[in-house]
């Protein structure tokens, strides 16, 4: 009998040897002459215990890890084939605690599947929502994504049915869904997994939104520096076009949808929804001023619907299992999960799929187990490059758009980044301005010339000079900023700036840098 064995080839995994891994059991078992079948799926997105082999036994599937390649001779040796305990074996997967205590509705399958296989996808529910929006017909879905809750996961939570219905509502003619895949924030990577791992959820939920809006054409702008996710899309897009997913009849329908991928060329601005559409048009990624909202004058001025991987990965779930369902997760105005991405210096960095509400000290601590270092959390960074910094004090605020907001602080696209004892708050404030110097697309001037000019500033107060006016022209400078600024990316770098400074003051004083 052939045996079944899962290896990722996500690119964490990749990253840290599971093709070395796949290679070395393929070797072990063709010696022992026994026969195998080697899957190879996204990521569980348990980044610790990878390269992580799980096999497939009459009990479900047990997983070992994390594996160097001189141990699977020993573990076939062992018992591998049948799921036989040994040092290295985690048991069931979906017992580890890491992911027993997660909701996984967007991540379902993430991990479990071939990313490769339509026939898989089908298998473990894929194209239900798909089916559900077909009998449903185009209104009907988007009050369908309305009344879920969902809000957008690109960072500013936006509610995605509305979004939808401004573009329904346009008067008839070519309109376009754009997937932002340029994930740009430090410290995340749920884009790029579920790409990678789970590609025909994007594809349903772009079809599901082409089709409730009345557009017929899609792009995926995924960052050049996801080589496997353009892969991986690029592969699902000509499986779901063979069957006719994707096409003038998608799944025999009198609706026609089908999806292009565009490839980024590095500038964290082109995240930026209308930079992004200049770059698809194949300009430089200026920001565009709004009005006109994309809903109205988007791509090559049609009426565009532009959301974020997340956002559209999510739509199958909430059609296939109905809005109540997901509005069932949550708390206050943030309904349903979020995959929250823990990345830094953090124990147990991976993917957390959890319901609104968890608070942030389960996330750093229960989930992360604390920094990697072993040292004590000092800080964490939420929302990406533009977020705020917590101390420690905060761990209890929920993670929740409103809580957060409350709290001067943002969730972005939920990244979460752990910094320990030994970070220097003055020079995170400083990054967060020499950052906003690099990518600032230039159109304005206070994210232009303020972000420089707050770099050398906070340099001045690093050396002690005129510390105390120097702080205040900073505070100053980030008033203009947030408020004087065209986009997020100007308008946002002071809440990084100003968190470090109201919640670490002791990094501005000029004794600690003066010693140092
Ligand atoms: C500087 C900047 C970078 C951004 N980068 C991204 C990104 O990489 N991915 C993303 O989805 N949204 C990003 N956004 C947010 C987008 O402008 C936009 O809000 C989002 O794509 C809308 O999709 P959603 O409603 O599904 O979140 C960025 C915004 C700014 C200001
Ligand atoms: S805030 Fe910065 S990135 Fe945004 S439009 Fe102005 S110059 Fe460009």
């Amino acid at each position: 009998m052939t045996i079944r064995f899962f290896i990722s080839r996500d690119a964490a995994s990749l990253a840290v040897g599971a093709d070395a891994i796949a290679k070395a059991l393929q070797q072990a078992a063709d010696t022992k002459g026994l026969a195998i079948e080697i899957i190879r799926t996204g990521s569980r997105g348990l980044f610790w215990l990878e390269p992580m082999i799980e096999v497939e036994t009459p009990q479900g599937r047990i997983a070992y890890g994390p594996l160097a390649p001189e141990n699977v001779a020993e573990l076939l040796t062992d018992g591998l084939m049948n799921g036989e305990p040994h040092p290295l074996c985690l048991g069931r997967p979906e017992a580890i605690p890491y992911l027993a205590k997660q909701q996984r509705l967007t991540f379902a399958r993430c991990g479990i599947v071939d990313p490769r296989s339509l026939e898989d996808y089908l298998a473990h529910g894929g194209y239900r929502g798909l089916a559900r929006a077909l009998d449903l017909g185009p209104a009907a879905m988007i009050e369908e994504v309305v009344e879920s809750g969902l809000r957008g996961r690109g960072g500013a939570g936006f509610p995605t049915g509305i979004k939808w219905r401004t573009v329904a509502q346009t008067k008839p003619g070519q309109k376009y869904i754009v997937c932002n895949a340029d994930e740009g924030d430090s410290g995340t990577f749920s884009d790029r997994m579920i790409m990678e791992g789970d590609p025909f959820v994007l594809i349903e939920g772009m079809t599901i939104a082409g089709i409730a809006v009345g557009a017929t054409k899609g792009y995926i702008y995924i960052r050049s520096e996801y080589p496997h996710a353009v892969h991986a899309m690029e592969a699902a897009i000509e499986a779901a076009r063979r069957a006719d997913y994707l096409g003038s009849n998608v799944a025999g329908s009198e609706w026609a949808f089908d999806i292009e991928v565009r490839v980024g060329a590095g500038a964290y601005v082109c995240g930026e929804e209308t930079a992004l559409l200049e770059s698809l048009e194949g300009k430089r990624g200026l920001v565009r001023a709004k009005p006109p909202l994309p809903a109205h004058v988007g791509l090559f001025g049609c009426p565009t619907v532009i959301n974020n991987v997340m956002s559209l990965a999510t739509v199958p779930f909430i059609l296939a299992q109905g809005a109540k369902t997901y509005q069932d997760y949550g708390m206050g105005r943030s309904r349903g999960t979020m995959p929250i991405q823990l990345a830094g210096n953090v124990k147990h960095g991976g993917l957390v799929e959890i319901a609104f509400g968890v608070t942030l000290g389960e996330l750093v601590e229960g989930f992360g187990g604390g920094t990697r270092s072993g040292r004590p959390v000092r800080a964490v960074q939420v929302g990406g490059p533009l977020g705020a910094y917590f101390p420690v004090d905060l761990f209890d605020t929920p993670f929740d758009y409103e809580a957060f907001a409350a709290r001067d602080g943002l969730i972005g696209h939920g990244g979460i980044v752990v910094f320990d004892d030994t970070v220097d708050m003055l020079k995170q404030a400083r990054f967060a301005m020499e950052f906003c110097a690099h990518e600032s697309c230039g159109k304005c001037t206070p994210c232009r010339i303020g972000s420089t000019r707050g770099a050398e500033t906070l340099d001045k107060i690093a050396h002690g000079m005129e510390a105390e006016h120097n702080l205040a022209l900073v505070k100053d400078l980030c008033e203009t900023m947030k408020f004087g600024s065209l986009c997020a990316l100007g308008g946002f770098t002071p809440y990084p700036v100003m968190s470090a400074l109201t919640h670490f003051q002791d990094d501005f004083t000029p004794v600690r840098h003066a010693a140092e």
